[in-house]
């Protein structure tokens, strides 16, 4: 029999509904805490989503006896703060995207990770799915000839004032919040990493940027441009240009049970029917995997640095009106 790893949510987080329904139906995981900085809001939570136990605060959280993993859905500017803080109190951590803020942020859980021996992954539920394999293998096989050039967009209209997203000091901007998955989904599939970036943006009223416009350079000669906006209509794609073929990818961040890709060659277009699992359930078993069967997790820590270190000389190439070398 495998042990029941217990769960505890870091903030009562809207993301957080994702998380419990995977939590509630995983054979290997059991929901047993909610935090929140104020008790009453914790205790309403708990109530509302039958969670055991409601903690006052993140500390009590992070030192409750009876967690094994945390999950953390803070705002982005506390993500490695707290991932850091949970480890040392000897908890694995599954942590929302984007992982940290700076690469120092990313060195700094490494090397907790090391002193702990605990788990710490970012929460890309996007790697997980069947969709994401199928396209990773459909490249890796050859079949789009060499990689030349990978387009992406992940945009959508924010309209909630007040929101995390718009507040610089929290790590707001749509580049962080959504440029990350493009950006992510491209270093998957080029297997160089980034060399060279050059990104414009438009800074929104909390002085994050609400739209991001970018192109990337990989080692191997890829190109890559991608956009995100708060600004502009709901929209989500890659697309894959190889000397051979083009493959299409119309929902490639938040794939569900029933997806297709189009397959361009010569010309033909092959629709690929692709079925799915529950999105969020594959980063609950990838961190189950990592903590029991001692397996790397999917997204590996290096993984999240390379992606952490391009939004980076992005924002600084966008800052700067220069090209960035990474
Ligand atoms: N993977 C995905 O599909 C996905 C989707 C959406 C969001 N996310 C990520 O999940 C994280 C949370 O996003 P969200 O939209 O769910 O956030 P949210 O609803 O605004 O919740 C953030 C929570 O953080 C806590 N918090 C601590 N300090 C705060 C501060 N200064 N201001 C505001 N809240 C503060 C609050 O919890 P308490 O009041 O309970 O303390 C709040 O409920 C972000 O990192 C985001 O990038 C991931």
């Amino acid at each position: 029999m495998e042990r029941n790893l217990n769960w505890g949510l870091l903030s009562t987080a809207k993301i957080n509904r994702a998380l419990i329904k995977p939590l509630n139906a995983s054979k290997r995981t059991r929901l047993l805490a909610v935090a929140s900085r104020s008790q009453s809001t914790a205790d309403a939570y708990a109530s509302e989503w039958k969670i055991p136990r409601a903690h006052g605060s993140y500390e009590a959280l992070i030192n409750d006896p009876g967690i094994d993993v945390i999950y953390n859905s803070l705002p982005n500017h506390l993500h490695a703060e707290w991932t850091i803080k949970a480890l040392r109190a000897g908890k694995h951590v599954l942590c929302e995207k984007p992982f940290a803020l700076t690469v120092d942020e990313v060195d700094a859980v490494a090397a907790a990770v090391k002193e702990t021996g605990k788990v710490a992954a970012e929460a890309f539920m996007y790697r997980h799915h069947a969709q994401t394999l199928k396209v990773k293998e459909i490249i890796d096989s050859g079949q789009l000839g060499s990689l030349q050039l990978i387009k992406g967009a992940f945009s959508f209209k924010l309209e909630r004032e007040g929101d995390i997203r718009w507040m610089l000091e929290l790590g707001g901007g749509s580049i962080w919040d959504v440029g990350c998955y493009p950006i992510s989904y491209a270093r998957m599939l080029v297997g160089a990493e980034p060399v060279e970036v050059f990104g414009w943006q438009v800074t929104g009223p909390g002085g994050g940027d609400e739209t991001f416009t970018g192109q990337i350079r990989f080692a191997n000669g890829v190109h890559m441009q991608f956009d995100s906006s708060f600004k502009f209509p709901f929209r989500s794609y890659m697309e894959i240009v190889g000397t051979e073929g083009t493959l299409i990818v119309p929902n490639p961040f938040k794939p569900g049970k029933n997806n297709s890709l189009q397959l361009n060659q010569g010309n033909d277009a092959t629709i690929l029917k692709v079925k799915g699992g529950e999105l969020y359930m594959g980063e609950v078993d990838d961190m189950c995997d990592a903590i029991l069967k001692d397996n790397p997790p999917r997204v590996s820590l290096e993984d999240s640095r390379a992606n952490v270190a391009v939004i980076v000389a992005l924002l600084k190439s966008a800052q700067t009106g220069r090209n960035m070398a990474i």
